[in-house]
């Protein structure tokens, strides 16, 4: 049944939130469970709809699961399933293909369907498949599956012509396990990239450079099982320090990690927001007026793509103008026309989006087209007048646990109708 979010708006949040375990940490997490027949725990996963749907797939390829509790999980990977990754599963969601790398690596063979295109752009695999190419996998791709074949995988130099997030995190993972070293250059190094380097060289992976772009990965013959907790979820910490300043309201973000946000806050801190940040928390005080602030998109430790729409609906209540640039993702701008609905003034040039403010907000029937973008409409109708209903919010519930239950708790007047 296709639910919808129903928002009063105009009431400044206030209390506390405290943040559930990075999706994008979690789902390659899960998926290096299939590098090993041992027992792998992962702790701290978050109740989102991305996790189910891994989890499942998984189910497909042979490794059997028990949830220990919402957040904690227990898997073992045994005798790989004939079973194929089916289009339908995969099309819900592109993270599948991080079943590639540790398949090959593990059984010697692997059949992926394709992920289609998303909202967000054509967002093809060619460097995930050309890199596993390179360490000896021969790839065929026949009515829109991917097969790959190996005896064994051999090490091998690998330079990323672009930077890639899961094709850096599918090839590292292939790497633990192929015959000798590998190289792997211009590697993306988002923290989620850094926390599953770390779970591989504890379940016995040898991998130098982490944290930087280049990785230099010697294969082991196998790796040990072992109990991981994932990082905390950067991008929603940043989405509800953005609810806090477009409500204007008090609250506290805790047990997040604000040293992988450091580009977001900065740039919140540029448009005049007070923060007040900790260890592993963030305060949100009474900001001053808003003021418009510039960003472009970039790899980490740049400005994050998947804060950009949070962060245009805050700058439509800041006074001036804010140029937005979206360089990661050919079309992730989806959400402008349906914040101008609600009144804001924004105009899309190419890559660019001029967001000129501040603008009353109305609130209004908005429709969610991806996950982020769904964010961003969210954010706006809690700052908006009157009442908000975003339509198709299984988007959100792909990547944000329990919105209804955590925005409450924050004093938002929000409920999910059908
Ligand atoms: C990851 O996607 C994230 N997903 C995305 O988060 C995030 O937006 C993105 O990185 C950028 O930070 C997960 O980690 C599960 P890329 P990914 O490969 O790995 C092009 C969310 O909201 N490219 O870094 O798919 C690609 O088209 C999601 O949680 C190729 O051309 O992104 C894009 O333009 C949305 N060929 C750019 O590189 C390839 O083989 C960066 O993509 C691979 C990528």
């Amino acid at each position: 049944m296709v639910q919808k979010l129903e928002i009063k708006g105009g009431i400044p949040l206030a209390g506390e939130v405290s943040i559930g375990g990075a999706k994008n940490a979690a789902l390659p997490a899960l998926a290096a469970s299939l590098l090993t027949e041992e027992e792998v725990v992962i702790k701290n996963l978050p109740e989102v709809r991305d996790v189910d749907t891994m989890l499942q797939l998984l189910e497909y390829m042979g490794v059997s699961y028990e949830r220990e509790s919402d957040s904690v999980v227990r898997m073992k990977a045994g005798a790989p399933s004939e079973d194929v990754a089916p289009y339908e599963m995969v099309k819900k969601m592109r993270a599948s293909v991080l079943v590639l790398g540790p398949l090959t690596a593990r059984y010697g063979e692997a059949r992926v369907s394709l992920p289609g295109g998303c909202a967000i752009g054509v967002r093809p695999i060619n460097l995930h498949l050309d890199g596993l190419k390179k360490l000896g996998a021969e790839i065929e791709i026949d009515h829109g599956y991917v097969q790959t074949r190996c005896k064994i995988l051999k090490g091998a130099e690998i330079e990323f012509e672009q930077v890639t997030v899961t094709g850096t995190e599918n090839l590292m993972m292939a790497a633990t396990l192929a015959e000798g070293r590998t190289l792997l250059d211009n590697c993306a190094i988002e923290p989620e990239v850094t926390d599953l380097a770390n779970m591989l060289v504890k379940m016995g992976a040898k991998i130098d450079g982490i944290g930087t772009r280049r990785l230099v990965i010697d294969g082991v013959d196998k790796l040990n099982g072992i109990d991981y907790e994932v990082i905390p979820d950067r991008i929603e910490t940043g989405t509800y320090i953005v609810a806090g300043l477009i409500t204007g309201g008090e609250i506290t973000v805790t047990n997040c990690c604000p040293k992988h946000l450091e580009e977001v806050l900065k740039k919140m801190k540029e448009a005049n927001a007070v923060l007040e940040i900790g260890e592993d928390y963030v305060r949100v005080k009474h900001s001053p007026e808003l003021k418009g602030t510039n960003i472009k998109t970039i790899p980490y430790p740049g400005f994050p793509t998947d804060m950009q729409a949070q962060f245009m609906a805050l700058m439509t209540r800041a006074q001036g103008t804010s140029v937005i640039t979206e360089n990661i993702f050919e079309n992730r701008f989806m959400h402008v026309a349906e914040l101008v609905r609600f009144g804001a003034d924004i105009v899309i040039d190419g890559h660019t989006a001029v967001v000129r403010g501040p603008s009353k907000l109305i609130g209004a029937h908005v429709m969610a087209t991806d996950l982020r973008a769904s964010a961003g409409l969210l954010l706006a109708g809690l700052a908006a007048e009157n009442t908000t209903v975003v339509h198709r919010v299984y988007h959100l519930d792909r990547g944000y646990e329990k919105i209804c239950r955590k925005l409450g708790g924050l004093g938002a007047r929000i409920k999910r109708v059908p």
